[in-house]
């Protein structure tokens, strides 16, 4: 029987369709020590991972037997995929079926930050609230505006699909042209004109050495003042020092994130802010959406353990 190391505890119906197949050995004391991995991953012929286990070179070596990583999350930049692959190490990832999800967490994290929310719950709790004013905690109205998606993939459609609900006009910028985003009405520009142009920025790339730190100081100085930042994709790909110092400057109106840079850990300039959202990567964070995601991993693992190809490998 084949054996499997599983990083996070798994619903017990998924966990269940594993152990019809294999031995499974399951790490249940939340995230797995780097050490405590490499130890556990010898002799395992799968390995069910989450974002927060880095796949590495050294680690894979101590793998001998292993042939299939099968990560549950779309991103997979915790996996050195190219050394997985020239050891023949299959990996595997979880798309489609989050899409929903975060982009309904994306559109929570705008409505929540444009109408100030989160500041009005902490004004609120500290019984700081003299009553209505006219004038009082006055957000920004999203109709009529511009939401600029900075990549356009899955998440990044779902998203602007959602966004004629609150009456905005989409904006993108993408490496590549997507097909029939006009009919939508979505219009492509220059990342540059986006920043420049947009009311909201929401990422939606993946992490790579291309998009690492794309909204730094340069990329936040072309946004509007009254601009919204939105980050729900991976967090180096905005450079956190210069995000604060742009929120503490007032040089746009906001941001929310739900990814950072060293997680768990925040920039400590960013914790003082009123002016920006912080939530604790909550993306695809949904009973339904995360059973579906463990389970594709599982589907992927018992796929590749039969000989037969993964339902979802990571794009060539
Ligand atoms: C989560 O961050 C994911 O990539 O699914």
């Amino acid at each position: 029987m084949p054996s499997i190391l599983v990083t996070r505890p798994l619903p017990s119906a998924v966990l269940a369709r594993l152990r019809e197949v294999a031995a499974v050995d399951v790490h249940s004391e939340g995230a797995m020590p780097a050490d405590l991995l490499k130890q556990r991953i010898a002799g395992k012929d799968a390995l069910v991972s989450v974002v927060t286990d880095d796949i590495n070179a050294s680690l894979l070596d101590a793998a001998v037997a292993l042939k299939v990583v099968a990560n549950i999350a779309v991103g997979y930049n915790n996996i050195d995929v190219a050394y997985a692959r020239s050891r023949g190490v299959i990996v595997t990832h979880t798309p489609d079926v989050l899409t929903g999800s975060v982009a309904d967490l994306t559109w929570g994290m705008i409505l929540a930050i444009t109408r100030r929310l989160a500041e009005g719950d902490r004004l609120v709790r500290r019984q700081g609230w003299k009553g209505f004013a006219l004038d009082f905690m006055l957000g920004t109205e999203l109709t009529g505006k511009q939401l600029g998606l900075v990549g356009f993939g899955r998440i990044a459609r779902a998203v602007a699909s959602r966004a004629p609900a609150f009456g905005m006009h989409v904006a993108y910028a993408d490496v590549v042209d997507a097909a029939h985003a006009q009919d939508g009405g979505f219009e492509r520009m220059s990342l540059d004109r986006l920043l420049n142009t947009s009311d909201v920025i929401s990422l939606h790339v993946p992490l790579t050495p291309e998009t690492r730190h794309l909204i730094d100081k340069r990329a936040l100085t072309r946004m509007k003042r009254s601009a919204y930042l939105v980050n729900t994709a991976r967090g180096p790909v905005v450079e956190e020092a210069a995000l604060a110092w742009a929120l503490e400057q007032r040089l746009i109106a906001g941001a929310a994130l739900d990814v950072y840079e060293n997680e768990p850990a925040v920039h400590p300039d960013l914790l003082p802010l009123e002016n920006v959202l912080l939530v604790p990567h909550l993306g695809s964070a949904t009973t339904e959406t995360r059973t579906a995601m463990a389970n594709l991993a599982v589907s992927n693992v018992i796929a590749v353990l039969a000989g037969r190809s993964p339902l979802t490998p990571v794009p060539a």
